[in-house]
């Protein structure tokens, strides 16, 4: 890093860091994997995960403190989906410990590329592990990677804490008893093209229906859903195709502990958008991003004023990353300190 970055203009993007975690499964087992400089992969033509979608990933940040100090937010509930996605594809599990370990030495080794308290940058972890080696039958692969990289980033979609467009698609990223709940790249591959169209049309992403019929709301391509109620209801979609956000349960938990309001996971309705005050996406790379409008069928349904951040959105984000960089006191084992 020669010149200084900037760090409120980060946006999402890639950044080469010093220094990246990889451990690799052979013979049954995992070695004590390695913090190493080179940001390329070695792996045989006829890898399971370049063929067949072998693969998992996970996203969580570390956050600078007021004290300069650094924390991670919830890093066992990533370590658990990540378990779940890795059995759902038949690779194997990475125990907890080891990917909170393997965490911890990725963010002190690129602690430089971790903003100061206070201006709008976080450093970004993408876990990942892929199946590789010899294999072209489609079955399991003999051998894995589970390697980490991280990245400074500050906002995910365009303008942050500033209400964006979301259009309703047609398409599905997942089936209805498929690998939606899970976090593998075969989910996102299904989600590139649909998220052009509303791209190209000016939206910052789509959201996807239920995919049996097509009537409720599941999630926007890389986050969750969640809405206000007239009567102050704090309701996010309930579907097993619907990867569990590990900010939606800390939103409801947000909403109902320190907001005080009534919370429901439950089935919501794209022609009943008119219950909901305020709506928004929410996830790690997301934060809470605020929904000003959302089209369906030609029609845009808009929330709030369209173009302000509503009261409740703004008391979610306060609190939301308020714990995550240490300034509001955590439920009992949400931050994980580093140092
Ligand atoms: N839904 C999808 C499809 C995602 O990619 C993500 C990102 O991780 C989320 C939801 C939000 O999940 P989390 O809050 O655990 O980051
Ligand atoms: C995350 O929020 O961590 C994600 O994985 C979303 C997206 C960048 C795929």
């Amino acid at each position: 890093m020669e010149q200084q970055l900037d760090w409120q203009k980060l946006g999402f993007s890639y950044t080469k860091t010093d220094f990246r975690y990889i451990s690799k499964w052979k013979d049954g087992k995992w070695d004590d994997g390695e913090l190493v400089t080179d940001n390329n992969l070695l792996i045989n033509e006829s890898s399971t995960c370049l063929h067949y979608g072998q693969q998992a990933f996970e996203g969580l940040k570390a956050y600078r403190r007021k004290d300069g100090g650094i924390q991670l937010f919830r890093p066992d509930e990533n370590a658990k989906r990540m378990r779940l996605s890795c059995r759902r594809l038949l690779m194997p599990e990475i125990p907890e410990e080891k990917f909170i370990d393997a965490c911890v030495q990725v963010v002190k080794a690129n602690e430089r590329f971790l903003a100061p308290y206070g201006v709008g940058s976080t450093l970004y972890l993408r876990p990942f592990m892929i199946g590789v080696g010899e294999n072209i039958g489609v079955k399991p692969s003999k051998e894995y990677l589970f390697c980490i990289f991280c990245m400074p980033v500050s906002t995910y979609f365009k303008g942050g804490l500033q209400p964006v467009n979301f259009l309703v698609t047609d398409y599905d990223r997942a089936a209805p008893h498929g690998t939606g709940g899970s976090k593998v790249g075969g989910n996102y591959a299904a989600s590139l093209y649909p998220h052009q169209i509303a791209k190209d049309r000016g939206f910052q992403d789509c959201i996807y229906l239920d995919p049996t019929t097509h009537t409720k709301i599941e999630e926007v391509g890389a986050a969750n859903f969640f809405g206000i109620t007239h009567d102050n209801k704090f309701i996010t979609p309930i579907s097993p195709s619907i990867l569990p956000s590990i900010t939606k349960y800390s939103l409801l938990h947000i909403a109902k502990e320190y907001l005080h309001l009534e919370v429901e996971e439950a089935d919501v309705y794209i022609d009943k958008l008119d219950i909901f005050k305020e709506v928004g996406a929410c996830g790690t790379a997301a934060v809470i991003t605020p929904i000003g409008g959302i089209e369906f069928v030609g029609k845009m349904h808009t929330f709030y004023s369209q173009t302000e951040v509503g009261p409740f959105t703004k008391e979610l984000y306060r609190y939301l990353t308020g714990i995550q960089q240490g300034d509001i006191e955590a439920p009992v084992g949400w931050i994980y300190p580093i140092k």
